[in-house]
């Protein structure tokens, strides 16, 4: 039976950063049909009753309805130590990132943790992520079995190093390739799931075990591909000493076949001319930590730059290195790091940038990030009166934007009053 769900309903007939903020329409008192886990219809409350007179209604007053959050650029593995004091980029992987990573050779504590991460995002709106697992194939395997039983559209891949590692956490070039295409002939495609190439960064990665996950990526086009790109300066540095010929960080992935469309490029914060150059010949996608890049001390994103030259960007939080599950707290730091680059984002921007920026990042824009006939059917209900803090500031709102932009600011997974994935409720 059709299901209809009603409230103001928040759609996308443009991009909010070429657009303006009218490429947003709120219906204010609107209705979405779901069946068979699509969208089949949305327009106004009287309409959709209308034509589905039949369906199950289920009404959410004058909570905002919205495509459900996507995350482009997780690590599900990170999920217990969140929020872990006082380090630096390599300094906070040595420390607590690569010793709780070695726990997932256990594939129960594996499925223990995947498990974890889907109640702590789906609790905060969250319906898509992008993941990196651990090194061992079986975190792949706990994560891809946890999502497929929640029915949710995900992305994730075996991280691979073969340096600069604790030897625990290290594969090797050959065994980095098979496995990978092991776990992509195995989830890529199955359901509503996705296998990305994952090497983690330049410096876990010999040349020869990127040029072997360039192959990978060369015969499977269809799988985008995850890495982080000049987060740190010293990181940068760093690289520019384990590969003394490359002419830049993003050289040491392009110069292995790791540059491409369906590339989704982490950080991306300290960038050279020419490398903002290659990523926008190429197509390729960017993605906004603003948590993790302030926790971690890492730099202030170029939005403004990114966006005007035609980029894609996704905005992630980047879990564990960044500091908050939601996507709403997200959106705030990405509001504050705007403002101390002298940019103020407008909550229209924000919003698209944690939906429907995000599934054009991962290239699944067809499918999921708005709400219009034959998308997925991944929403999330959103109160915007969530808290007294909350409530007292709309109270003062002239319009839809000022009522939703203290959400934004101060809300958090007590905003998520229900979340649908393929159509049913969570
Ligand atoms: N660079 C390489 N690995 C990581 C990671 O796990 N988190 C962050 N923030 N940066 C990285
Ligand atoms: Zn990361």
């Amino acid at each position: 039976m059709a299901e209809l769900i009603l409230g103001q309903v928040l759609s996308y007939h443009g991009d909010p950063f070429i657009h303006g903020p009218d490429a947003v329409h709120i219906e204010r008192q609107g209705g979405v049909v779901m069946l068979g886990g699509e969208i089949v219809a949305t327009g106004t409350a009287d309409a959709m009753r209308k034509a589905y007179p039949r369906a199950n209604v289920t009404d959410h007053g004058t909570c905002l309805i919205s495509p459900g959050f996507i995350d482009p650029h997780v690590h599900y593995p990170q999920t217990a130590i969140i929020a872990s004091w006082g380090k630096r980029l390599i300094d906070w992987l040595n420390t607590y990132t690569f010793p709780e990573e070695m726990r997932f050779a256990d594939p129960a504590y594996a499925s223990e943790i995947a498990n974890r991460y889907f109640d702590l995002t789906l609790a905060n709106g969250t319906t898509t992520v992008c993941s990196y697992a651990t090194i061992h194939p079986e975190s792949v395997d706990a994560f891809f079995t946890a999502a497929q039983a929640r029915g949710l559209r995900t992305y994730a891949g075996k991280t691979c190093m073969d340096r600069n590692a604790p030897s625990g956490l290290q594969d090797t070039a050959k065994s980095a390739y098979d496995d990978s295409k092991r776990l992509l002939d195995k989830w890529h495609g199955q359901d509503r799931l996705s296998y990305v190439i994952t090497p983690r960064f330049s410096p876990t990665s010999t040349p020869d075990q990127l040029s072997a996950l360039g192959a990978l990526w060369a015969e499977n086009q269809s799988c985008l591909m995850q890495t982080h790109l000049s987060e740190q300066t010293d990181e940068i540095a760093w690289v520019k000493t384990l590969y003394p010929t490359a002419r830049d960080y993003l050289d040491t992935y392009e110069s292995h076949g790791l540059l491409g469309m369906g590339g989704l490029y982490g950080h991306a914060i300290h960038l050279e001319p020419r490398e903002v150059d290659r990523l926008v010949e190429v197509g390729a996608s960017l993605i906004h930590c603003p948590t993790s890049n302030t926790f971690i001390g890492s730099g202030l994103f170029d939005m403004e730059t990114m966006v005007a030259r035609g980029l894609r960007v996704g905005l992630a939080t980047d879990t564990g290195g960044g500091s908050s599950f939601s996507m709403l707290r997200t959106m705030a730091a990405a509001y504050e790091v705007g403002q101390l680059r002298g940019t103020s984002l407008h909550p229209a921007q924000l919003w698209w940038l944690a939906t429907q920026g995000s599934a054009r990042a991962l290239r699944a824009d067809h499918k999921i990030g708005n709400i219009t006939a034959g998308m997925e059917a991944d929403l999330v209900v959103i109160d915007l009166a969530s808290t007294a803090a909350i409530e007292q500031s709309t109270r003062r709102a002239e319009t839809i934007w000022q009522s939703i932009f203290p959400t934004i600011m101060m809300g958090d997974d007590r905003a998520v009053k229900a979340v649908y994935v393929a159509g049913k409720l969570t």
